[in-house]
């Protein structure tokens, strides 16, 4: 099929890279004409593993083109999906202004029964609003919920082999031509009305938020009363109800979408009359969570921030990615700085203009009062610990990852702190 994607985002990108693959014509449309010249060029603006062999893929096989204009990029195309970002308003409600105003601008393009596919992540009742402004508009285009559930990092596995995919249609047509895009995917498709369709985006997030916050909350009682965090998880995802993914304990979720999705459902809610209270407590606690490690890297530093040197392994908001978005590790280092830390990280990937940089792991622990692990990168498991304790001028490793091994940090002098480990 002919496909048109607006916006080269990661979501955009990876869909454009997928469809590509799945063996769909796609044009990829994106404003910043930058980002179009170094696509045209064979770059890949963003690090995901696996992209840009797609990308390559399709620019060998001629299936995918890339327009600065969204008109030009739409010519020709039944299915324009739009891969916008909708960040977080002042008031905590999701900011629509860019897909309202691509709508706009390509409702008289789209003849008629071609369709709009609304992958940004809208709250619950847009896409029927879309409809109404499109009838207003005189356009002829139909529009669909379609929305992604791609981890960053691991975009384009899942893009490949989802969980299910989600199409939110009034007319079983349009659903069924969404889904004859992934007919060569064997998976579960759930096709509903569209305003469940973008419900279910928000309930997967919120849960899976609440989720870890949950996590995190019981390891700071862990920690209270004596217990391992890591065997309470272990009996806790036992329970086939529950299950072991998604509960690692850690300083607080971070990326571009828990934080802004949380608040936009409690919005959602609120705009219909609901106080949507366990959501608050969620995102409370999840802030508390970065204070909380925080407070634990004052107290390795001997009680007082001011004049130490605090080593920070991990930028990014999670290992495998280059985003530092609402990254837990810049909050924490924000709050360290605050009370008078110099902060100094390493990431292999990410980077920040907002805390002093090391080129190597072990550069950044060089004269450092403490050591956060921030980011579970697994190479940081695999540093030198001798050499670690030699280069550091404290002996305190506060590892908000529970990533490095308690036993192999103790017998090199180093004092381990972890996330609700006894003797944390
Ligand atoms: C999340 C969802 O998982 C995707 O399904 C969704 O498509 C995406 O948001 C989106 O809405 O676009 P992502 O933001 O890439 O994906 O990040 P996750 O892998 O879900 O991690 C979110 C946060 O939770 C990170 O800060 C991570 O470090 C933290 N986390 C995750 C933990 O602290 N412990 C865990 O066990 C798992």
């Amino acid at each position: 099929m002919n496909v048109s994607i607006i916006g080269a985002g990661y979501v955009g990108l990876v869909t454009a890279g997928g469809l590509a693959h799945l063996g769909h014509v796609v044009r990829l449309g994106e404003s910043n004409p930058d980002r179009v010249a170094q696509l045209v060029a064979g770059e890949v603006p963003i690090f995901e593993e696996g992209l840009a062999d797609l990308l390559d893929a399709a620019r060998a096989a001629n299936t995918i083109s890339f327009h600065a204009s969204n008109v030009e990029a739409v010519e020709g195309s039944d299915l324009v999906f739009l891969c916008l970002p909708t960040p977080q308003g002042d008031d905590g409600r999701a900011n629509l202004a860019f897909i309202n105003s691509v709508v706009e601008e390509l409702a008289g393009e789209l003849g008629e029964g071609d369709l709009f596919v609304i992958k940004s992540t809208v709250p619950p009742g847009t896409v029927a609003s879309l409809r109404k402004r499109l009838a207003d508009l005189g356009s002829s285009a139909r529009i669909v919920s379609h929305p992604e559930f791609l981890r960053e990092g691991r975009a384009v596995p899942d893009f490949l082999n989802p969980d299910r995919i989600v199409i939110g249609a009034w007319d079983q047509v349009d659903a069924d031509r969404v889904a004859s895009l992934y007919a060569d995917l064997d998976t579960l498709v759930i096709k509903t009305d569209p305003t469940s369709s973008e419900m279910i985006k928000y309930a997967n997030n919120s849960y899976l938020a609440s989720r870890l916050t949950f996590v995190n909350t019981l390891a700071n009682v862990c920690e209270a009363v004596g217990a391992d965090i890591l065997d309470v998880i272990e009996g806790l995802g036992s329970d086939h109800r529950i299950g072991p993914h998604f509960l690692q304990p850690g300083p607080g979720y971070g990326g571009s979408c828990f934080p802004k999705d949380t608040s936009a459902l409690i919005a959602v809610a609120e705009d219909a009359g609901y106080d949507f209270q366990l959501l608050r407590a969620v995102i409370t606690a999840d802030d508390e969570q970065r204070r909380r490690v925080a407070a634990k890297v004052r107290l390795a530093a001997g009680g007082g921030l001011r004049g130490r040197k605090v080593a920070m392994w991990g930028i990014a908001f999670k290992a495998g990615t280059d985003d530092v978005r609402e990254s837990p590790a810049l909050r924490i280092a924000a709050l360290l700085q605050e009370e008078g830390a110099e902060v100094v990280a390493y990431d292999p990937e990410a980077s920040t203009q907002s805390v002093g940089i090391a080129a190597t792991a072990l550069e950044a622990v060089d004269g450092a009062d403490v050591l956060l692990v921030a980011t579970e990168w697994p190479e940081f498991a695999e540093v030198d610990l001798a050499e670690v304790a030699s280069r550091m001028r404290g002996h305190r490793i506060v590892d908000a990852r529970n990533l490095l091994d308690p036993k192999q940090v103790r017998k090199v002098g180093l004092d381990y702190w972890g996330l609700g480990r006894p003797s944390a």
